[in-house]
């Protein structure tokens, strides 16, 4: 059996994927484990570029972070993948296909407090217009229904969200109790079989 998993970061711009899920990224290399992060904005730049922001060209793009992701996991190795991912059967599709280890993150964060933000300049962009199908303002976002964690930007730091999945992984046995150095280094053993 492999000690990969997917952990799938899903939610509007600006909900936090990004941040929470480089936090979660350190968290599981200090304890020995291999760790990939795909996220969108990086995705898009190499694996996925040339697409754009259509239901096809997203369903597209999930698919193919999916598809990385089940490579990933087989091998042990964590694939964490960070996109806004917005209709609920494309990642339905991709849990089916990682099969069984597979832990959704709804980053949940009300959208009058991401356009407050906006971080990036887009939620001013697309309200005024200039941009179109922007995920929450002109296009759809469909929540996940069982999401096996919640976080809320607005309301937990960073930390907190990160110690909320942590926590999951802990329940789901994906991860240790307690970080050891010696569970770390067997583990890193484990990893180089
Ligand atoms: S997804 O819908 O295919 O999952 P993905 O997470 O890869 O989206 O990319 C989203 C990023 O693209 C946003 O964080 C934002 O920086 C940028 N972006 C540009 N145009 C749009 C748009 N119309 N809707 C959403 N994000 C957009």
């Amino acid at each position: 059996m492999s000690n990969g998993f997917t952990l799938w970061f899903t939610g509007l711009s600006g909900a936090g994927k990004t941040t929470v899920s480089r936090l979660v990224e350190k968290e599981l290399r200090a304890r020995g484990f291999k760790v990939e992060v795909l996220d969108g904005d990086v995705v898009r730049e190499n694996l996925s570029k040339g697409l754009g922001f259509s239901k096809e060209d997203r369903d597209t793009n999930i698919r193919r972070i999916g598809f990385v992701c089940e490579l990933l996991t087989r091998n042990d190795v964590v694939a964490i993948a960070a996109a806004i991912s917005p209709y609920r059967a494309v990642r339905d599709e991709n849990r089916a296909r990682v099969g069984g280890r597979f832990v959704e993150v709804y980053c949940r964060a009300p959208i009058e407090v991401l356009a407050e933000r906006d971080v990036k300049g887009l939620y001013k962009k697309a309200l005024a217009g200039e941009i179109k199908n922007f995920t929450g303002v002109d296009d759809p976002y469909e929540p996940p229904l069982n999401p096996e964690v919640v976080i809320e930007s607005d309301k937990e730091t960073p930390e907190q969200s990160a110690a909320k999945v942590m926590a999951k992984l802990r329940e789901l046995k994906y991860i240790a109790a307690r970080k050891t150095r010696k569970r770390a280094r067997m583990q890193k053993a484990r990893n180089a079989e």
